[in-house]
């Protein structure tokens, strides 16, 4: 998805636009149609194609709204445009798609397991990990950073789960296909067939590693999410499989795509690498607006348990809300100069990880990982150029880049 916003005007048409429509994030300028919306109908009625409706809500303040009063907008029914229309099947199952208090009760285990093994992985580990991606770049060949990018989810979460490298490039497809079944990369027999097929093979992978590690455990976060023992044992292993899961599309559709926009505003701007390059501070603001600015989960969804009024928008029982984070993360109401990738933005209230109960409990595993891959990179990189065409995903859930041909310039290093 672009990032901003062209130079013309926000005018007509934009009412009629639809933001159910995947095309308009791969082809089209969903920053223009946000800025309109926040303006002239910041709870705006959507229709889709096939006569479905939701409300987009674009503004900061009401995004908030909705994802902090989970009582009015439960997430129970579904938390993703896919599932318009029809309620997900893993309400009550899943942390993303269930409301407290239930909620806390599926996410304590994940935060403590996780909380156990992230510690560390903004350390060397990752820092090495990252070199090796950047490596084969380094000597001025045009590189596809976008491709090499989609490697960083599972070196970030691999480590930490206990998963073998030998299983990451297949587990990184699967889950690909889950989260972008009707993308041509990766749809081998259609949307719906595609999609069966990556759940099932995602669920019968952690279903086998779940049992191998009550069989033989070991110091990593399968073993912790396993239940203790005592509990009914059936049940409680069948959730650890959805938390694997939830952790594992949590993380594979958003850091590869916070890499690839943060490294497409170095090359737009060479001001951003420079300024990013002057210490720790540096990066540390640097990563929040790489967040912001990326934004790669683009909505997410709730839906009205009563009448409700928002922002002076009557919404009856039972409607769908789309909290569109990438407009309220470029709201110009608290973002001064939103469209600048400005690497010492403070402060920086953005929402790329959400709101409320279901804050992105991978926060401080994303936030080191991004930390590695800048630290890194403006260490070993004086440029980066694009050198060819830039491809967009056609998605209205990840704002992601598919392609995104680069030469990187090296560092010229001082001679000891
Ligand atoms: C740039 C990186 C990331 C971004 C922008 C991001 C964004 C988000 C957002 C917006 C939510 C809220 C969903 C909702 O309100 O319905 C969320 C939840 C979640 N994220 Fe992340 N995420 C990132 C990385 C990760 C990673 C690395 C993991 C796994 C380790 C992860 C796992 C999860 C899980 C399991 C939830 C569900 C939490 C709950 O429902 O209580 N995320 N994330």
């Amino acid at each position: 998805m672009r990032m901003t916003v062209s130079g013309a005007s926000a005018s007509g048409g934009f009412d009629m636009v639809d933001l159910h429509d995947p095309m308009l994030y791969g082809q089209g300028e969903p920053h223009s149609v946000w800025r309109h919306l926040r303006r002239h109908s910041p709870v705006h009625r959507n229709v889709t194609a096939d006569g479905r409706s939701f409300w987009s809500v674009t503004r900061h303040q009401d995004v908030m709204r909705v994802l902090r009063d989970y009582e009015v907008f439960t997430s129970a029914r579904g938390n993703l445009l896919t599932t318009l229309g029809t309620d997900d099947v893993a309400g009550g199952r899943m942390v993303t798609v269930t409301d407290p208090p239930h909620h806390a009760r599926l996410r304590a285990p994940q935060v403590a397991a996780l909380t156990a093994g992230v510690r560390g992985t903004g350390g060397t580990r990752m820092r090495e990990a990252v070199r090796a991606l950047l490596r084969p770049a380094l000597d001025g060949s045009p590189w596809d950073l976008a491709r090499a990018a989609t490697r960083l989810p599972l070196m970030a979460l691999g480590p930490v789960m206990g998963l073998p490298a030998a299983d990451w490039p297949a587990l990184g497809r699967l889950a690909f296909a889950a989260v972008a079944p009707d993308d041509p990369v990766y749809a081998a027999e259609g949307t719906r067939t595609t999609l069966a097929t990556a759940h099932h093979e995602l669920f019968s992978y952690f279903r086998a590693a779940l049992r191998s590690r009550h069989r033989s455990p070991a110091d990593d976060l399968l073993t912790r999410l396993l239940p203790p023992a005592g509990e009914d044992t059936r049940a409680a292993a069948e959730l650890a499989v959805y938390h694997c899961y939830s952790l594992l599309l949590g993380a594979v559709t958003t850091l590869p795509h916070t890499m690839s926009a943060t490294a497409l505003a170095m090359a737009e701007n060479s001001r951003v690498i420079e300024a990013m390059r002057q210490g720790p501070q540096a990066l540390a603001t640097g990563v929040e607006e790489a967040l912001r600015w990326s934004s790669p989960a683009a909505h997410v969804l709730r839906h009205t348990t009563r009448p409700v009024e928002l922002a002076g928008v009557p919404l009856s029982r039972g409607e769908a809300v789309v909290a569109w984070l990438g407009s309220a993360n470029r709201d110009e109401a608290v973002f001064p100069d939103p469209y600048r990738f400005d690497p010492g933005r403070t402060p920086n209230r953005h929402l790329a990880f959400g709101y409320g109960p279901h804050y992105c409990l991978g926060a401080a595993l994303a936030r080191a990982s991004l930390t590695a891959v800048l630290v890194e990179l403006v260490d070993a990189v004086e440029a980066v150029e694009v050198c060819g065409p830039v491809e967009h995903l056609n998605s209205h859930f990840i704002a992601g880049i598919n392609r995104l041909p680069v030469r990187l310039t090296p560092r010229r290093r001082a001679a000891h």
